[in-house]
């Protein structure tokens, strides 16, 4: 009575974890949360008391299925300021309910039965169900620690047949935290023009990097030689702590952004009305979100530092993101077994590395934006943990 196509999405295994836990919770059990990639400050009061007068005013109907314009035209500013191309408001953005349902927008619109998308391995979970749910087939290029977790542009070209319709990129990257340098993406876009295939570049924790980096992107004026085939996905979820609101962007070339706009119409109508308006002022809180960045900075060096010191354990420094991906090798137990026993028996939750790939095994993701006397007492649970039950 059910879909074929329904099967070829799997669980999520964060969501089991989470949900373990809140069992527990249930049962009186301590937990400290380092599972959920989601911020624990609430949405800025100057988006809220905007959005609240906003809906005084009537901000409540249907929109125009690609945004407000005013939205699209702040967006279209916002990336011009950051990355000195200008994007038209008119045929280029649309704004969606999060940088998840774009995907359904994208892969529909692009994908016919078979064709092929390149994903990272480890990668974000989601991108190879939702290639699979329409028909597509994820090849996972793995990418390794010691490289940095940096795209291997000789091992992605390899995987590169006649049926490669896009690679999905993300970086910052949830799970590694990991920027793709420059060096690399001009070597993506010289792959583009010689291959020809789309690059949707999922870039929701673009604004979350640390030490003044600014994370590059093929969206960069220097890579306008692909912006034909490009696909920047972008929202308000992480930066600025805006997860429930359900607001994300695309910008595409204009053809596309044709090609989705009756999807868009037939299936969602437009992004919610009044979570475009919180968006609105959303991207005039520049000191706001400032100082959330300061903060998740300040945990950053406080859990590198302690997971390093835990014997068996190491990490890299992530530079972007809020996620720590530490391997766990030394320890000789699977990710799985590790997440599971660690929240079992010590109850901190966290999220094993195979569930990002099979190349994530070997490595466990930490996700930091909690208080940091959460991340203290995780820290020291857990190595209480790997000393005395491992
Ligand atoms: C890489 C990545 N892309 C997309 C999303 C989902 O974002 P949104 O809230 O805009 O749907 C997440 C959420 O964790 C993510 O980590």
């Amino acid at each position: 009575m059910f879909s074929k196509r329904v099967d070829s999405i799997k669980p999520f295994i964060v969501m089991e974890i989470l949900e373990r836990a809140l069992e527990m919770e249930e049962d009186g059990v301590d937990i400290v949360h380092m599972e959920i990639g989601e911020p624990d400050f609430d949405t800025p009061a100057r988006i809220v008391d905007g959005c609240l007068s906003d809906i005084k005013s009537g901000k409540t109907h249907y929109t125009h299925s690609l945004g407000y314009l005013e939205l699209r035209e702040k967006i279209s500013d916002y990336k011009f300021q950051t990355r000195e191309t200008r994007f038209n408001p008119k045929t280029q953005i649309m704004v969606m309910g999060g940088t998840s349902p774009a995907f359904f927008n994208i892969l529909s619109t692009l994908l016919n039965p078979g064709d092929e998308v390149l994903i990272t391995d480890p990668g974000y979970p989601c991108y190879a169900n939702f290639v699979s749910f329409f028909g597509g087939k994820p090849v996972f290029v793995p990418i390794h620690e010691e490289n940095e977790f940096d795209l291997d542009i000789t091992s992605l070209e390899k995987a590169i047949t006649q049926k490669t319709k896009a690679l999905i990129i993300n970086s910052p990257s949830n799970p590694t935290g990991q920027i793709i340098p420059e060096k690399t993406l001009d070597k993506l876009a010289d792959l583009v023009k010689k291959h020809d295939f789309w690059i949707i570049s999922d870039e929701i924790y673009s604004e979350l990097t640390y030490d003044g980096i600014i994370a590059p992107s093929l969206s960069d004026k220097k890579f306008e030689r692909c912006h034909h085939r490009l696909i920047i996905l972008d929202g308000f979820s992480k930066y600025w702590a805006m997860t429930g609101w359900r607001l994300g962007y695309i910008i595409a070339p204009p053809d596309l952004i044709n090609k989705m706009t009756p999807v868009q119409q037939n299936f969602s109508i437009c992004a919610p009305s009044i979570s475009q308006a919180a968006a609105v002022h959303a991207l005039d809180c520049e000191e706001e979100t400032l100082e959330m960045l300061r903060i998740y900075k300040d945990r950053r060096a406080f859990i590198v530092k302690r997971l390093n010191e835990i014997k068996g354990i190491s990490c890299l420094e992530p530079k972007g993101a809020f996620y720590i991906f530490a391997n766990i090798q030394k320890l000789k137990i699977s990710s799985m077994e590790f997440a599971w026993q660690l929240l079992e028996k010590a109850h901190v939750a966290i999220c094993p590395g195979i569930s990002f790939g099979p190349n994530g095994e070997g490595f466990v993701r930490f996700s930091y934006p909690t208080d940091i006397e959460n991340i203290k007492e995780g820290m020291v649970r857990l190595e209480k943990f790997i000393q005395e039950v491992l």
